[in-house]
């Protein structure tokens, strides 16, 4: 029987149990005895808790299921998962510094100094020099008065669009934004609307409805998550100061990626100083985990103050802190030569796509999708690339409309050219064998 291991099964509990786990499940008759489980019990949770189970467990029978991988060993772009090596498409390290040797003696250093973790959040006993430093060096690369470091990207939307927009302010998301943009702008408590993906034609229709002096925040991925496009930054710009509108860009795939020192979409566009407020990842590029706002003083000020996703959760461990910090001093001195090599590895992967007959979509990024269609060729390619030694993974409707599912292929500058004609090769046979392409 099935319990998802959050409790003990009827067969677990005897009397020997109940006194183990006596805190847990009160057996001495005081509150009455556990007497059934709760995958014997039903309730409203139930159907969708067991549609879950059903379809993952389909997936594992069919040997379709590929998430969660352990990766066992890390050698570059290539990994190990139960024993077999694979060349790796489902990873963000754009600019290859997961293994770099500066970025992991910044970190044992600091954890030596300082141990694992922290006292607790920011701004009571959390707070080391090294938050501080990680800031200053963010600020500055980013070229802003100032900067804020949240527990995840995923967290810094959701803390930073619902501490900002208030009741009667106005948050205008593009459609294709990602799921934290979207949950952050679900969890303000101002007026929500999505305007067309990447139409600033539709961004002003909507603005143009907004009342007179209310707050108003765009907020658009540079780089679209799923699809690898770029978002039109001049057009954004220009129609956000009409409007009196403060632009947020995500630059979690852009940093590092786009402009030629990796300083995302201003450098590509020559336009410094556009944005108003710049959010990026540091689980991507940056190899750690966290996500931060650059931004004027006064915005980040206010964000430490009022950002609940800050004030009530902890800081970033030691180690993550300083790996962090020397992870922008490496882009700082490594980006345009890596940046080279990423563009290189882009074109000559995206060309051999297309000359096989795949459609790619929009990407003019390292995210590449390898359209498929429907469900079942996704999981089928996925299959066939997994078995064939490329780590690569599909996404599926409802991360993306029904009909364009694919795998999402990220290529970086870790891979060799030789890799990329190994992916190819893996790839089209793929796509033949399961009548993606001829
Ligand atoms: C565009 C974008 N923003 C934010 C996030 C969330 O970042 P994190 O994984 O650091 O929480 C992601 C994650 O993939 C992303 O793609």
């Amino acid at each position: 029987m099935h319990n998802f291991g959050l409790t003990p099964s009827t067969e677990d509990l005897s009397p020997e149990h109940a006194s183990a786990s006596d805190t847990l499940f009160s057996m001495n008759g005081k509150h009455g005895v556990v007497d059934s489980t709760l995958d014997e019990r039903q309730d409203g949770f139930t159907w969708k808790i067991d549609e879950w189970w059903q379809r993952t467990e389909q997936a594992k029978t069919e040997d379709l299921y590929y998430y969660f991988q352990p990766v066992e060993a890390v050698d570059g772009a290539w990994v190990v998962t139960e024993g077999q090596r694979k060349l790796m498409f489902a990873t963000y390290s754009y600019l290859g510094l997961l293994q770099h040797p500066r970025i992991i003696a910044a970190a044992q250093r600091a954890v030596e100094k300082y141990g694992a973790g922290t006292h607790g959040v920011r701004i009571l006993g959390g707070t080391i020099d090294l938050h501080v430093e990680m800031e200053r060096t963010i600020a500055r690369f980013s070229d802003r008065e100032d900067a804020i470091v949240f527990a995840t990207g995923y967290v810094t939307n959701l803390a930073t669009i619902s501490a900002l927009v208030g009741r009667g302010d106005w948050v205008l998301s593009d459609k294709w934004n990602h799921a934290s943009i979207v949950d952050g702008c679900l969890l303000a408590r101002g007026k929500f609307v999505r305007y067309r993906h990447n139409d600033i034609d539709d961004l002003e229709k909507e603005l143009r409805k907004a009342p007179e002096g209310v707050g108003k925040l765009v907020v658009a991925d540079a780089v679209f998550s799923m699809d690898g496009d770029i978002l039109n930054l001049p057009a954004a710009v220009e129609i956000c100061r009409r409007y009196n509108a403060r632009l947020m860009v995500d630059e979690a795939h852009s940093l590092g990626v786009l402009g030629a020192t990796g300083r995302g979409i201003e450098e590509y566009y020559d336009m410094p100083g556009s944005i108003d407020i710049k959010m990026g990842t540091l689980s991507k590029t940056i190899p750690g985990v966290g996500g931060y706002i650059a931004s004027d003083r006064k915005l980040i000020n206010f964000l430490r103050h009022t950002a609940r996703g800050f004030v009530f959760s902890a800081a970033l461990p030691p180690a993550v802190t300083a790996a962090i910090t020397e992870a922008f001093h490496v882009l700082e001195d490594e980006a345009v030569e890596r940046n080279k090599i990423l563009s290189r590895n882009v074109r000559h992967f995206i060309e051999g796509l297309q000359a096989a007959g795949y459609d790619t979509g929009l990407t003019e990024t390292p995210i590449v999708p390898i359209m498929v269609g429907s469900e079942e060729r996704a999981l089928a390619m996925t299959q066939y690339c997994q078995k064939h030694n490329v780590f690569i993974l599909p996404v599926l409707p409802p991360a993306v409309p029904e009909g364009s599912a694919r795998l999402r292929a990220n290529v970086t500058a870790a891979h060799t050219p030789e890799d990329i004609d190994f992916a190819l090769g893996v790839f089209i046979e793929a796509g033949r064998q399961i009548g993606v392409i001829e």
